[in-house]
């Protein structure tokens, strides 16, 4: 046997015996379980072990080339790839999308990446919360196969001037108040899909004009990918999951509520009977900055398919608020099906 090839072996069993000590410490909660390899202490979710001769990589990586070997071997092995594309500072809304990818099987792919792209000008791109470790550690515990998070060089490595552009559903709601957002987004999850070329992809309702222009991207460009929608993950109080709460004061945490409270209402007055989408948003607006010192951004209802305007409400809307506090721009939705809340009153 080679000298390489011993050393790979010997490494590949130390790897095996981090892995073993990560899945007692998170199983059982143990805090002091060590494991010390030539002299040093090796955290549990480290990603890779500099033992000076060799570094092994614990699947996760910055590099394109590396993140595509290691696919290709898993794709030769039978598996399917499920790609989860987050900005990071994870949360349970994140881990609900791998959670998701999990149950299907697949090998999945959470990557991270703040794609400057998607920002304006005077967006919050350098001040968006960042934590690759405590990301890292979360995504390992969730059960990620690979983490991706590569630099700003290595997905934008030269000026681009190639972009996608999913036009109309870009034109409204987030994309008619951030103009060129959705350019970024799209432009880079299609990079990140030629990257991964993943056979599916999962995204949160969260951010539901998102969800509807990736799915109607892949439709369009026909790409082999199922794109998979997974519900909002909300606190137990109502306020939806997001990176940017970190960054409400806790008066502004507890005004946020108001978000949840008005798509609740507007459910409430759908089942007794009203029907006019400009009455809703009327209600809705007063409903928002009587109870709050948010600033409204926009509250809308629109067609849930195809973001049209709607007059009537007479099939599935989507109710959608951008709402400020402070300098933070927190937005929510609900799916509204006027039917199923007619069937439900009929089972009541
Ligand atoms: P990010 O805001 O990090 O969100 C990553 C994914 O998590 C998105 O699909 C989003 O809808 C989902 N998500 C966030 N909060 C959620 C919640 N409370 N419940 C359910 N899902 C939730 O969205 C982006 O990043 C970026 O635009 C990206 C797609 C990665 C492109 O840069």
């Amino acid at each position: 046997m080679s000298e390489g090839s011993f050393i790979k072996k010997e490494l590949y069993a130390k790897v095996k015996l981090v892995e073993l000590i990560k899945r007692i410490n998170t199983r059982y909660r143990y805090k002091d379980i060590e494991l010390w390899i030539l002299g040093s202490k090796v955290e549990p979710w480290t990603s890779s072990i500099d033992l000076g001769r060799v570094e092994i990589d614990l699947k996760r990586t910055s590099h394109i080339s590396e993140l595509r070997e290691i696919l290709a071997i898993e794709r030769s092995r039978g598996r399917k790839i499920a790609l989860i594309p987050t900005m990071g500072y994870l949360h349970q809304g994140h881990l609900a999308l791998v959670e998701r990818a999990k149950q299907t099987g697949a090998f999945t792919v959470l990557s991270i990446f703040v794609n400057p792209l998607q920002f304006g000008p005077h967006e919050d791109y350098s001040s968006y919360p960042r934590d690759l470790e405590r990301d890292a550690h979360l995504a390992e515990v969730a059960g990620v196969d690979v983490l991706f998070h590569p630099t700003s060089e290595e997905m934008y490595p030269w000026p681009m001037v190639t972009y996608v552009e999913v036009c109309q559903l870009d034109r409204v709601l987030c994309g008619a108040k951030r103009p060129g957002h959705f350019r970024g987004v799209a432009t880079v999850v299609s990079k990140l899909f030629h990257i991964v070329q993943p056979d599916s992809a999962f995204f949160g309702q969260k951010d539901y004009q998102q969800y509807l222009i990736i799915q109607r991207m892949v439709r369009d460009l026909n790409l082999p990918i199922e794109v998979c929608p997974v519900p909002i993950v909300r606190e137990q109080d109502g306020l939806a999951l997001s990176s940017r709460n970190v960054f409400l004061t806790a008066e502004q945490r507890q005004e946020a509520l108001i978000l949840s409270q008005s798509l609740d209402e507007a459910e409430k007055i759908l089942r007794a009977g009203e029907r006019s989408a400009r009455l809703l948003e009327t209600h809705l607006r007063e409903k928002i900055s009587r109870g709050s010192q948010g600033m409204i951004d926009y509250v809308e209802i629109r067609d849930a398919q195809d973001l049209s305007e709607v007059i009537n409400i007479e099939r599935p809307v989507l109710v959608a608020l951008a709402v400020r506090f402070g300098s933070t721009r927190l937005i929510d939705n609900k799916v509204l099906e006027v039917e199923s809340l007619v069937e439900n009153d009929d089972e009541i």
